[in-house]
């Protein structure tokens, strides 16, 4: 499997550390049981900061977020044992790891802004392909949604090229129910003054 992120962890705080080893009920477990709500999956929620803020936000779905950048994962885990939080499960990883484990498929499936890996001899990191789409439509219910956010017109381009280039998922006129508050790299995007593009995919007909 081409990884996808780079190793940075961060430089983990004692807060970070107490956080990221803890045993917290917020951490996936496959024998966890989420039979309410809309699952949500937000694939590298980042630093955390508005991921959390969305999870609060949208509490009328379940949220899953995997992202392997430690410090970003210790401060959701923060997030959750202060807050007194519901709705939210996290993975310290990969999320290709995760979707392998997990036995049931996800209402809405969110990517922002993923890594963009401008240079030529790194585009074959890009986590979305038309493999990873294919993939991503056999976790995704009947009538479920993908969001996929990006400023990098590069990455518009290839997105646009991996979706033909496959048949499982089509871009649906649909509305994305989750809302979102600006990351970090959303701010960047518009300071750049950079065109931010929405994809929102369903499973073709
Ligand atoms: C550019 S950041 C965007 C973070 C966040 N979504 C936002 O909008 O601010 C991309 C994130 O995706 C994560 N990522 C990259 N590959 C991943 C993978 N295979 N599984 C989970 N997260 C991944 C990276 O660690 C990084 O934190």
């Amino acid at each position: 499997m081409i990884k996808t992120f780079s190793s940075r962890s961060g430089r983990l705080s004692e807060t970070n550390k107490f956080y990221l080893y803890k045993k917290s009920k917020c951490i996936f477990s496959e024998k966890k049981l989420i039979t309410c709500k809309q699952k949500v999956l937000d694939v590298g929620f980042g630093d955390s900061e508005s991921f959390c803020k969305d999870v609060l936000e949208n509490d009328d779905f379940f949220f899953f977020g995997a992202e392997p950048y430690k410090k970003g994962f210790s401060r959701a885990v923060e997030f959750f044992e202060k807050n007194n939080i519901e709705n939210m499960i996290l993975f310290n990883g990969d999320v290709r790891d995760l979707l392998e484990k997990v036995k049931f498929s996800f209402d809405f499936i969110r990517i922002h802004f993923p890594d963009p890996w401008p240079k030529k001899k790194h585009m074959k990191r890009r986590l979305v392909t038309k493999e990873f789409l294919i993939y991503l439509s056999n976790k995704l219910s009947n009538n479920g949604l993908i969001q996929i956010i990006t400023d990098s017109q590069n990455y518009q381009d290839h997105l646009k090229e991996e979706i033909k280039l496959q048949n499982k998922l089509s871009l649906s006129i649909k509305l994305f129910p989750v809302t979102f508050t600006e990351s970090s790299f959303y701010k960047k995007a518009l300071i750049k003054e950079n065109k931010i593009k929405e994809f929102v995919l369903e499973k073709s007909s």
